[in-house]
């Protein structure tokens, strides 16, 4: 049987509620009144506590600050149209935060404190959901090195946090990509296929420097050749050429294992859509832009959740695609993924907990 925590909870003494328009929510401004907290100390997980949203005592010399010992999570909590509150595949973002957690050598999180954590701030935070069409309740779980210390080893301390969002659309409208053959993402034997704090830095230059000649973001190309197409931005990426779908595998340890990602593809496949998992090369998207066979192309993650790229930049070139529409796979499929999330139709896979 899973282990139970005994989670202290200190309410906080005012509410953010009432004064938060849940009708213009900006991806990650406000944080809830609630967070989540735990301690690894001496070799154990320990104290953990719901408490007001605060900021944290930090010593200069923390770790973290230093060399980003840190990882994080994103996942979400929609309401039903019965007001009650669903998780999407939560059980996937905490197998993937350890998998993060091993490669950043920080300790393990226990199950019980990741979804205890989250179950116990999700009921003093319920009113958070919100009920908005299209909006949920984004989660951040996060684990960083606590340690004092300027020296460079794994930290002995650290704190695993959770804090919770409420969230509209992470884009407005299609976004502008451009191919990026300089900088990279992620290398073989890196930490790509970790959602490590420090891959998130390193893409804001290559990925500012985009956003100053138009682009939205970035389509990555692995870092050795330049020549594979990984992801965009911050979410994996998939193409439809000639009715086929297609992304990139993750068996290089380049690319993370987005979670929905992996939902698309099983609701694809169960679709009867043909579904390719392999490296598509600048090259052949080209030739399928100058072919008019690229149907269409998305990013997929847990905050934009499918954005839609209406143009792509290769070498200096653009290339508008087709507009979207209503029939679009990607649409569908957004659609078949939300139906899902919003309880609207039998959960099949047991995505919703
Ligand atoms: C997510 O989709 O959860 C992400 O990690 C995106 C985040 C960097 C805003």
């Amino acid at each position: 049987m899973d282990k139970t925590l005994n989670i202290t909870v200190t309410k906080a003494s005012t509410s953010k509620l009432a004064t938060t328009n849940f009708d213009e929510l900006a991806f990650g401004q406000t944080i809830s009144d609630h967070m989540f907290v735990a301690d690894y100390i001496d070799g154990e997980w320990q104290n953990p506590m719901v408490v007001p949203y605060a900021p944290l005592q930090l010593n200069p010399a923390n770790a973290t600050l230093h060399y980003g010992q840190s990882v994080f999570e994103g996942l979400k909590a929609y309401r039903n149209e019965d007001g009650e509150i669903l998780v999407f595949r939560g059980d996937a973002n905490q197998q993937r935060l350890n998998e993060s957690a091993k490669r950043m050598c920080i300790p393990e999180v226990p199950k019980e404190f990741f979804m205890e954590g989250m179950r116990e701030l999700l009921k003093v935070d319920r009113e958070w959901v919100p009920e908005q069409a299209g909006c949920s309740l984004y989660l951040r779980p996060f684990v960083f090195a606590a340690d004092d210390y300027l020296g460079i080893r794994p930290s002995k301390k650290y704190k695993f946090m959770i804090l919770a969002s409420p969230v509209g659309k992470y884009y407005a409208k299609p976004v502008a990509v451009k191919v990026e053959t300089r900088f990279a993402r992620a290398i073989e034997g890196g930490t790509g296929a970790a959602k490590a704090a420090g891959n998130y830095a390193g893409s804001l230059y290559p990925a500012l420097k985009a956003q100053k000649d138009g682009y939205d973001q970035l389509l990555w190309t692995d870092g050795k050749s330049h020549q594979y197409i990984e992801e965009s931005g911050t979410m994996n990426v998939m193409f439809v050429i000639d009715g086929v779908l297609i992304t990139a595998p993750t068996t290089t340890g380049t690319i993370l294992k987005g979670i929905t990602r992996d939902s698309i593809l099983t609701l694809a496949k169960e679709m009867g859509m043909p579904v390719e998992e392999r490296f598509l090369t600048v090259i052949e998207l080209e030739e399928a832009l100058n072919s008019g066979k690229l149907e269409e192309a998305f990013g997929t993650g847990t905050a934009a959740t499918v954005a839609f790229i209406r143009l792509i930049n290769i070498h200096g070139k653009d290339y508008d695609l087709p507009d979207v529409s209503p029939n679009a796979f990607s649409v569908q499929i957004l659609e078949a993924l939300d139906n899902i999330k919003y309880g609207k139709v039998p959960d099949k896979y047991n995505w919703i907990m």
